[in-house]
């Protein structure tokens, strides 16, 4: 990665300003360079932290004119952006300009699938192209950061963030965690007027709150932290993010915001980062609360010293940061060098040349919302959609047949976006409704029902419901979670289908009518009854602005489904916490016997998942020839070439992604009975085949060893080419070399 003064021509130029502005400064215009707090004076159409509307527009003037506050966040506008921009570059004695950000997770005016929705799709380049559009916006509208992408790798479907991230596995977390940098960022440097600094977050290990209950505690080994956590958080440093966010969870003992650990030695020493680390809305703050610290101004200390050096709207650092530093609590160093890092980074943006990026009225007209993003969002939207279950191939429907949209969902508008969407335009909405009807040759034969609220039953819904089924040919039931059902703060004890539509299913399913469900979830659900038994189901996430066009692209077979699940759907909740990548145990049940006593496994269930991570099928018949490799012997310094022949059977052309998955047989410390190494995309046309082949180096055969670094070592692999992480053809190869090799990473 580029030192931060080279990243950009606009950092190197004002290297020595920034030394000089450190030179002129108070002690408070210093601590108010590491303050942020949230915008009161632009748009935020609705609250999205607990404090969001009570900021006081006068007292935040005063406190720029002062120099008292060094960002602010969660306001979009131009022509205000100017007006606020302007008190802080003309009205302050050092005329330091603002830092505008704004949670943008997956979309600003156009929004795109929720991050979940959008890893099933397994394309990187999609990810960077809505990151990219979401960037476009964002700079058009006076905004200079998103604080995204999230990078918590999700290990329990009762945890309702889930829905921002990248899902279960590791590989997959840290190619879209750089390719959402790299959209972000673009790749011209910050100062590109199309640009908006990244933020991974939550740094670290927010998604492994015991029980999934939110904020939670987290309790784990180094491996886990080093081998499944951190990773994606060090991707994006790689890929150059220059902002991170801390973690409201304690990690072991000591709260994130406080972690000198996790934000200074391994966040600085070891990957050497170089932009600036923030708290999370008052993370360093709830030291207190989490028995970290003794009052407010302790907690300033700890966490700052720790390595956060942006405070987010507690005004804790404003408030305590000079007093502790008088009182040699925290060294002048320290507190020059966050100054240091949060001035580079706005002198990156390219800040110092034009305060005001990003504030003409009339680029922001012309880019937000724009047509081609309106494109882009349908085609993310179709590519995100998961086929999960096709008796019969009883999909893609015919466009000329009598259909009953029945369910929550059938008509609905305001659960199309999903969660952390914040400033889009509703009426741009795609309702499935509307989505069927625009791709139905003769609308009028399409009839709505909803049938049942979202969490409460509707009166005489089920009546109705079941006439509308009993009058068409097919019926397809769009039901699941509303949008409020996940996101912060939204942890499940029991991940699945709403009581009253789980009786709404059951009562249409007994018209015996041919059944589609179109799920509409921001995490896995554990399927139930007629739910599960249907003859078709079909994930729909949260497709953003363009959701009833998306599904329809692919139910009516415009468009062939081509996603994955990220995320493996278990076969009941209290599976959780579920990834695919658990170890065998010294006890592994067999998956295909029912009961096996003295086994790794529930009563009731065998501890696999119904729907595997990677799984989802295609219009075609897709099969696996066996594994092909010239040689079951990895040498040190070589490679390994690991191929099957694929064959579409069927009568549809079919998108195919080609996983490669390992398993070492025995080291030092137990390993995932399976981990994901790559995959790739091929389009088979009906009868085509081709030969996918793989190429694997003994660096991709590591692990965190119990030292904590990163090892090699020799001996025998199982290796996996396949549709899911439950399936595929196997062989084994041999790594040889030295006993043990630490690299150090
Ligand atoms: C709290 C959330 O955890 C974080 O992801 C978000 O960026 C901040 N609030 C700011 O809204």
């Amino acid at each position: 990665m580029p030192a931060i003064a080279e990243s950009t021509p606009a950092a190197q130029r004002h290297r020595q300003r920034i030394e000089d502005l450190i030179g002129a400064m108070t002690l408070e215009e210093k601590a108010g360079q590491l303050n942020l707090l949230a915008d009161p004076f632009r748009w935020l159409p609705k609250a999205v932290n607990p404090l969001d509307g009570q900021g006081n527009p006068a007292r935040v003037t005063a406190l720029i004119r002062e120099g008292k506050v060094g960002s602010l966040f969660n306001g979009v506008g131009a022509e205000a952006g100017r007006r606020i921009q302007q008190v802080a570059v003309e009205e302050s004695r050092l005329k330091i300009p603002l830092l505008f950000a704004a949670d943008v997770i997956h979309g600003m005016t156009t929004i795109f699938p929720v991050p979940l929705g959008e890893a099933a799709s397994f394309d990187p380049d999609l990810c960077r192209r809505t990151a990219r559009a979401a960037a476009r916006e964002l700079a058009a509208s006076a905004v200079h950061q998103t604080y995204a992408p999230m990078v918590d790798v999700a290990r329990d479907q009762r945890w309702g963030r889930n829905v921002e991230g990248a899902g279960e596995d590791v590989l997959l977390n840290n190619v879209l965690a750089a390719a959402r940098v790299h959209g972000f960022q673009g790749d011209k440097g910050l100062d590109d007027p199309e640009a908006v600094l990244a933020t991974a977050k939550h740094m670290a290990a927010y998604s492994a709150a015991i029980g999934g209950v939110e904020y939670n505690t987290t309790d784990m080994s180094e491996q886990t932290l080093r081998g499944v956590f951190l990773p994606p958080f060090r991707a994006s440093v790689d890929a150059g993010a220059l902002a991170i966010m801390s973690a409201f969870n304690d990690v072991n003992g000591v709260p994130a915001s406080g972690n000198r650990k996790l934000l200074t030695d391994i966040l600085r020493g070891e990957w050497g980062f170089e932009g600036f680390v923030l708290s999370d809305y008052t993370s360093e703050q709830e030291l207190v609360a989490h028995g970290f610290a003794e009052d407010a101004r302790d907690a300033a200390r700890l966490a700052f010293n720790a390595g956060v050096d942006v405070s987010m709207v507690s005004g804790l650092y404003l408030e305590h940061l000079p007093g502790l530093v008088r009182s040699g609590e925290v060294s002048m160093a320290r507190l020059d060098e966050a100054v240091r890092r949060v001035l580079n980074v706005k002198a990156a943006l390219g800040l110092f040349d034009d305060p005001y990026r990003g504030t003409d009225p009339e680029r922001e007209r012309a880019v937000v919302g724009a047509r081609q993003h309106v494109e882009l969002a349908r085609e993310a939207g179709r590519k995100s959609v998961v086929l999960l279950k096709n008796d019969n191939s009883l999909l893609p429907l015919n466009k000329r047949q009598k259909i009953a949209l029945i369910g929550p969902f059938a008509d609905d508008v305001d659960n199309v976006w999903g969660p952390w969407s914040i400033w889009g335009m509703p009426e741009r909405r795609v309702s499935l409704e509307a989505g069927f009807r625009a791709a139905m040759d003769d609308p009028s034969l399409l009839s709505i029902a909803r049938g049942s609220g979202i969490e409460a039953p509707l009166n005489g819904g089920i009546e109705q419901a079941v006439a509308a089924a009993r009058a068409a040919d097919v019926v397809v039931l769009a039901i699941g979670e509303g949008q409020q059902m996940s996101g912060e703060a939204q942890s499940r004890t029991e991940i699945v289908v709403p009581a009253p539509q789980q009786a709404l299913v059951e009562a249409v399913a007994a018209t015996g009518k041919p059944v589609v469900i179109l799920l509409r979830n921001g995490r896995a659900l554990a399927l139930e009854g007629a739910v599960k038994n249907a003859h078709a189901i079909v994930v729909t996430w949260f497709l953003g602005e363009q959701m009833g066009n998306a599904v329809a692209d692919v139910i009516f077979g415009d468009h062939g489904p081509s996603a994955r699940l990220p995320i493996s759907f278990p076969h009941r909740s209290g599976q959780q916490p579920y990834s695919y990548d658990r170890k065998t145990t010294g006890r592994p049940a067999n998956p295909d016997l029912a009961q096996e006593e003295y086994k790794a496994r529930y009563r009731e269930t065998p501890n696999t998942a119904l729907y595997p991570f990677g799984f989802g099928l295609s219009y075609g018949d897709i099969v696996y020839g066996p594994i092909q490799m010239e040689t079951d012997q990895l040498q040190w310094t070589g490679t390994i070439e690991i191929a099957a022949m694929i064959t579409n059977r069927g009568r549809r052309e079919a998108e195919e992604l080609v996983q490669l998955y390992i398993h070492d047989r025995v080291a030092s410390l137990t390993q995932p009975g399976r981990l994901l190494k790559d995959f790739k995309r091929i389009r088979l046309r009906p009868g085509q085949q081709e030969k996918v082949s793989f190429t694997l180096n003994p660096r991709q055969l590591g692990f965190i060893g119990a030292d904590e670094a990163y090892r090699i070592e020799p001996g025998l692999f199982d290796v996996w080419v396949a549709p899911h992480a439950q399936g595929g053809v196997a062989s084994t190869f041999r790594l040889i070399g030295p006993p043990s090799i630490t690299d150090g990473r």
